[in-house]
């Protein structure tokens, strides 16, 4: 099994079954064209947020990295109109083109995005006593991950899901001797998620057009 072997067979089934409608094309066309990387999720995983938020009839979704809005937009329109979706950015040129995809899906009244240092944004809202979420979504810088998920756990309700993406980074997560910052940065995340009562955890291999990553889903335990 190679990687176009991969890709072949995520874009056939992103052709039976993804819904990728004109607003998600032109979220990675004009993501592309601003020159940002392309690191979006792949859409069977927008997919799997969408299906999630759909499932648990998610009404206040927390998203922690938007890049140029491609997942949240997956995520925003599974939501009812009285929906929010708030999501945490640090890069003023990655959240002006995220809010122009943002409008054109016309998804304003339901995304709000907030621009700056995700874990002092998250800090923030812990202390002004923001509501809890039904789904959060960690996909920001990784050597933060740990704080994520803490701040995340704090904005959480029994019920929530937590789900972090690329945990697995072509299989280097194993490495405890690992000099790369976003290894050390999951696997830091990983081993509080081991220790904590109140989350139940689970974490899946994944192989398509990002290559071989994989992510973590949590659900905060009643
Ligand atoms: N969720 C997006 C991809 C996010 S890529 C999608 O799937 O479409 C990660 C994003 O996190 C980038 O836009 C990056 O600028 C942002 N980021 C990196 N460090 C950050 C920080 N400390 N706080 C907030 N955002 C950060
Ligand atoms: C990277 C970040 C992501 O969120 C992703 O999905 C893939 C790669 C990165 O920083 O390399
Ligand atoms: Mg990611």
């Amino acid at each position: 099994m190679t990687q176009p072997q991969w890709a072949d067979v995520d874009s056939y089934y992103a052709d039976l079954f993804m819904e990728e409608d004109e607003t998600l094309h032109a979220t990675l066309a004009s993501s592309e064209a601003a020159g940002l990387p392309a690191i979006a999720v792949a859409p069977n995983l927008g997919k799997l947020l969408r299906l999630l938020l759909q499932a648990m009839r998610a009404r206040r979704v927390l998203e922690i990295g938007t890049l140029g809005g491609y997942s949240t937009l997956w995520m925003g329109k599974a939501l009812q109109p009285e929906g929010r979706l708030v999501t945490l950015e640090a890069e003023p040129r990655h959240a002006d083109v995220a809010r122009a995809n943002i409008t054109r899906a016309g998804l304003e009244e339901i995304v709000e995005l907030r621009l700056g240092s995700a874990v002092e944004t998250l800090r923030w809202m812990v202390k002004a006593g923001e509501a809890p979420f039904d789904f959060i979504f960690i996909d920001a810088d990784k050597p933060n991950y740990a704080a994520y998920f803490t701040l995340a756990l704090k904005l959480s309700r029994p019920g929530t899901l937590i789900l972090a993406d690329n945990v697995v980074r072509k299989g280097a997560v194993t490495d405890a001797g690992s000099p790369d910052a976003n290894v050390q940065g999951v696997r830091r995340m990983n081993e509080l998620i081991a220790a904590e009562p109140r989350v139940s955890a689970t974490a899946i291999q994944t192989v398509g057009q990002k290559g071989y990553d994989g992510f973590a889903l949590m659900l905060v335990l009643f």
